[in-house]
């Protein structure tokens, strides 16, 4: 059987995908990456990508009169690739709601913050200026709705006196890297999938996310 393959789409720092590499280079993964798109043409997650090998496309918004043509091109660049699921691992735009439907259930993202709290932007310092006692990262299969998608699993640790929005977010991060590839394997292997709008392990709803254990497994809630 073809190994479960990936298209990874990203913005920024690439840290997520760099995560996702890693562990398909040593098999905590099964699964390969087969390429890397960006709306950012110079970033670094597309540096990353190369360095690895791996196949990468970017375009550019500007030359797209308006963001659903952008975002017809660009995921049918990644289409081009036949990934099994595309994974936003730091991919900063919102998607057409067309282009999402072709992909549901075959699409993930990774969001830091317990969702549904706080979708959308600065949510490291919302959560610090709400009071939260604890914070985390989600990964969620894409819906229309702006990180509205069904959760599938979460990370999360404590808030603690004195944490700013960069000393959260830094701790958060190595928690995102274990959370998005073990979310990843479990889609991989065929454990977890999109039913019916909902997410399904091993043919049963999941009555709450998964969460991130400190061995690094998903456990039930
Ligand atoms: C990560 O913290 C990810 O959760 C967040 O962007 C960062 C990307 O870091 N994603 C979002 O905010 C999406 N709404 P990376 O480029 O180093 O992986």
């Amino acid at each position: 059987m073809a190994l479960f393959s990936l298209a990874v789409l990203c913005s920024g720092r690439g840290s997520n995908l760099q995560a996702l590499i890693d562990a398909t280079s040593t098999g905590t993964l099964p699964a390969r990456i087969a390429a890397v798109c960006s709306d950012k043409p110079n970033c670094t997650a597309l540096t990353r990508a190369r360095q690895a090998g791996i196949a990468t496309r970017s375009l550019r918004q500007r030359d797209f009169p308006d963001r659903a043509a952008f975002d017809r091109a660009l995921f049918a660049d990644a289409a081009q690739f036949a990934p099994d699921l595309i994974v936003l691992a730091g991919y900063m735009r919102i998607i057409d709601p067309a282009v999402v439907a072709q992909w549901q259930g075959r699409m993930i993202n990774i969001h830091p913050s317990l969702l549904p709290k706080y979708p959308g932007l600065r949510t490291h310092q919302r959560a610090i200026d709400a009071g939260d006692a604890e914070h985390g990262a989600s990964v969620h299969y894409v819906s229309a709705e702006l990180d509205g998608g069904p959760v599938i699993a979460q990370a999360a640790l404590p808030v603690v006196a004195g944490d700013t929005a960069e000393t959260l977010a830094a701790r958060l991060l190595p928690l995102e890297h274990h959370l998005l590839v073990a979310t990843a394997r479990l889609i991989a292997t065929g454990d977890i999938a999109l039913e019916g709008g909902r997410v399904v392990r091993d043919g049963r709803p999941l009555p709450a996310p998964l969460r991130l254990a400190v061995d690094g497994k998903l456990v039930a809630a």
